[in-house]
């Protein structure tokens, strides 16, 4: 018999995501989202998430099987994300991966989502050098983790924001600006004709490695009050707070690097999209003879290929199974 095959499920926000991976390689993957069903309330609506995810989560295993050219017996173990998350979506996946567990007699492992995060890199660039450094951020993350040995090191969680998520930062001020949600992508299109020194929105760094993004909100939104009645330069609001947040979260992500002698920052989560966040964290790692790792967009975002990912870790690492009545745990510490 070859190395295990390990079927990762993911639910814990707006995605519903299946993946399979073998030794490390992604054997296949999909992902199916609700976002469009939560872009006109602005944000995520927990009750209509459980249900797409309730809708979603058969057809999108179906699916990852399939571009596998697997079956589901051919599942050796399953992984499921058991938190944080939102408790009605994170109960939809944990269901479904027990169920998948103890029809086919296989072992289930629960994942923290962020360990998730982490992992999806390997799965572009090969194991994570031990230590490194993880920048994750998203709608819902903005954390920066110490790695070690992601199977058998606790993560040692470095900081994280105090407020808001960059994301939620980006589309809270995208909406301020008058741009659709999510606001991310389209502050990132509308800052690339602006002059990003235009607005000297603050540098947030509170205390630590902890970020927070509330104080540049209000700061973005005062700026756009501010121009009331006439036109907004737009483009030049957005290439400014685009800055602001590259510029914090990669000045604390080097300052990390530096502190705990790490030669390699993973970058990780929707906002690892940012074309600035991207290429100052560029500049910054080569300036410092840092090396810098990027996953590509599709593992970036929440998907079931990353928590297949962290339960390959785990089965190769002969980590003890979860038990069939392992609970959901909506605001799991690391
Ligand atoms: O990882 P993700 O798909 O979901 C979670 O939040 O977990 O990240 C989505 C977030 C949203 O806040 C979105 O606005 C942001 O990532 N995002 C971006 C860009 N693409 C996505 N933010 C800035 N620039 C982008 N290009
Ligand atoms: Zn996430």
């Amino acid at each position: 018999m070859g190395s295990p095959i390990v079927l990762g499920i993911e639910s814990s926000c707006d995605e519903t995501g299946a993946g399979l991976v073998r030794d490390g390689r992604l054997l296949g993957q999909a992902v199916a989202s609700s976002m469009d069903e939560h872009a006109r309330f602005g944000g995520v609506v927990p009750e209509i998430a459980s249900r797409a995810h309730l809708h979603a989560l058969g057809p999108v295993i179906r699916q990852a099987l399939d571009e596998a050219g697997l079956g589901l017996s051919d599942v050796d173990a399953v992984a499921v994300t058991t938190g944080p998350g939102l408790s009605g979506a994170l109960q939809v996946g944990v269901a479904g991966a027990k169920s998948i567990a103890y029809a086919l007699g296989v072992p289930l492992h629960g994942v923290h989502h962020l360990a998730g995060h982490v992992a999806a890199d390997t799965l572009e660039h090969g194991p994570l050098p031990n230590p490194c450094v993880v920048l994750v951020v998203s709608g819902g993350h903005t954390s920066l983790l110490l790695v070690r040995d992601l199977a058998r090191d606790p993560i040692v969680h470095l900081g994280d924001t105090l407020d808001d998520a960059a994301g939620e930062c980006f589309d809270k001020v995208a909406r301020v600006f008058g741009l659709p949600y999510p606001g991310g992508p389209a502050i990132d299109r509308a800052a690339r004709v602006g002059d990003p020194r235009a607005v000297p929105f603050p540098r947030p760094l509170p205390g630590s490695y902890d970020f927070s993004f509330s104080g540049l909100k209000t700061a973005a939104a005062r700026w756009a009050e501010g121009r009331a009645g006439r036109e907004l330069p737009v483009a030049d609001g957005a290439a400014s707070l685009q800055e602001a947040v590259a510029d914090v979260l990669t000045r604390r992500a080097m300052a990390a690097c530096r502190e705990y002698g790490v030669g390699t920052l993973v970058v990780v989560g929707g906002v690892a999209a940012n074309s600035r966040v991207r290429s100052l964290a560029e500049e910054r790692c080569r300036a410092a003879g840092i090396a810098l790792r990027v996953p590509p967009l599709r593992l970036c975002t929440d998907n079931g290929a990353m928590i297949a990912a962290v339960g390959d870790l785990l089965v190769r690492a002969g980590a003890e199974p979860a038990p069939l009545d392992v609970s959901i745990d909506p605001s799991a510490p690391l």
